[in-house]
């Protein structure tokens, strides 16, 4: 149920980040444009802030109880906390490259390039954690692939709303921001399944241990890289609403996938975002009536449905899963 469940909430969350933060990017204002170091700082504040108030809620709402578990963790086991700087660093790296991606490319693009985190979580999560996957496994891997490339062909060879000659080397910044992203998503993700699921701590103070370092490691970044910025007009400059959705989004995200890797995995994770890039395809045609399906789309849609359903049917019980350490 909270596999499904979850595995829902990301394709509606992915969906929505993906167009909002495009177009926070792209919105002509007046006024300076929200940072981008800054949104990833108040995206780890909020994520901290959501985590407290679950463990406190898993804790019977006792904030002794909740003390004294976070002491116990952060204090007794400082191994088990530091682990966990790792996948932070590495995220905070993938949380900032991702706006570099969505300045440089359309959301088109940069959503079919960055589908091939399939591919490096797949390979990850065979030599980390020892997966193994069937034939029909990794054959639903290249179906997906075929099937996302077909989906996105008629966008991205048409054009959409947005369409605009985009100098060669933006286009060649935002490739590479969204191919490290692939390397680091793959990693970051099955590193953080690995300490999950080796370790018999809730994911939510699992989350708050990496929120703490992400939030500074990304504090870092944004005195490093928007330091004048930041001491000329402040933090939160340019923060508009539509900046806001887009922390709200990031971080409603982060926690969804938190719990996509707890109870589900972090292949099934990326079959989600590709049933999110067919509802943006979706959206397009019913809603905003800016996009004609053709039949590569149908195609396309068909075989991305078919490789979830032919990876999901092999896949075992998360908490069957044979994870060798
Ligand atoms: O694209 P990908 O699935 O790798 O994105 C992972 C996102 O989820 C990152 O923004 C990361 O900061 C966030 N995350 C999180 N908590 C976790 C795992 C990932 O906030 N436990």
């Amino acid at each position: 149920m909270m596999k499904y469940l979850s595995l829902g909430v990301l394709v509606l969350q992915t969906t929505s980040l993906v167009l909002t933060m495009r177009y926070s990017r792209t919105l002509k204002d007046d006024g300076p444009r929200y940072l981008a170091s800054s949104a990833v700082v108040s995206t780890e504040v909020i994520k901290i802030l959501v985590c407290t108030v679950l463990v406190y809620i898993e804790n019977n709402f006792s904030a002794q109880a909740m003390k004294q578990l976070l002491k116990e963790e952060f204090v007794s086991r400082p191994r088990e906390t530091l682990k966990l700087a790792i996948p932070a660093l590495i995220y905070t790296l993938q949380n900032n490259l991702l706006y570099v991606a969505l300045s440089n490319l359309d959301a088109a693009t940069y959503q079919v390039t960055y589908q091939l985190k399939i591919l490096t979580t797949a390979l990850f999560s065979v030599s980390m954690l020892g997966r193994r996957l069937g034939f029909y496994q990794w054959f639903s891997l290249l179906v997906l692939m075929a099937g996302v490339i077909l989906v996105q062909w008629p966008t991205v060879s048409e054009g959409d709303s947005e369409q605009k000659v985009l100098s060669a080397s933006a286009q060649f910044v935002g490739v590479m921001a969204v191919l490290i992203a692939c390397l680091s998503s793959g990693f970051a993700g099955v590193y953080f399944e690995k300490i999950l699921k080796e370790t018999k701590q809730s994911v939510w103070v699992r989350n708050i241990q990496l929120g703490l370092f992400g939030f500074a490691f990304a504090s870092l970044g944004m005195l490093g890289y928007d330091g004048r910025r930041v001491a000329e007009f402040g933090m939160f400059q340019g923060y508009n609403w539509i900046a806001c959705t887009v922390v709200l989004l990031q971080a409603l995200g982060g926690l969804v996938i938190a719990v996509v890797i707890k109870y589900a995995d972090n292949i099934l994770k990326g079959f989600a975002t590709s049933l999110s890039i067919i509802m943006s395809m979706l959206i397009s045609y019913f809603l905003l009536e800016d996009f004609h399906p053709s039949g590569v789309f149908f195609s396309g849609a068909t075989l991305v449905l078919a490789a979830t359903f032919m990876y999901g049917y092999e896949h075992k019980p998360a908490n069957g899963d044979a994870v060798k350490v």
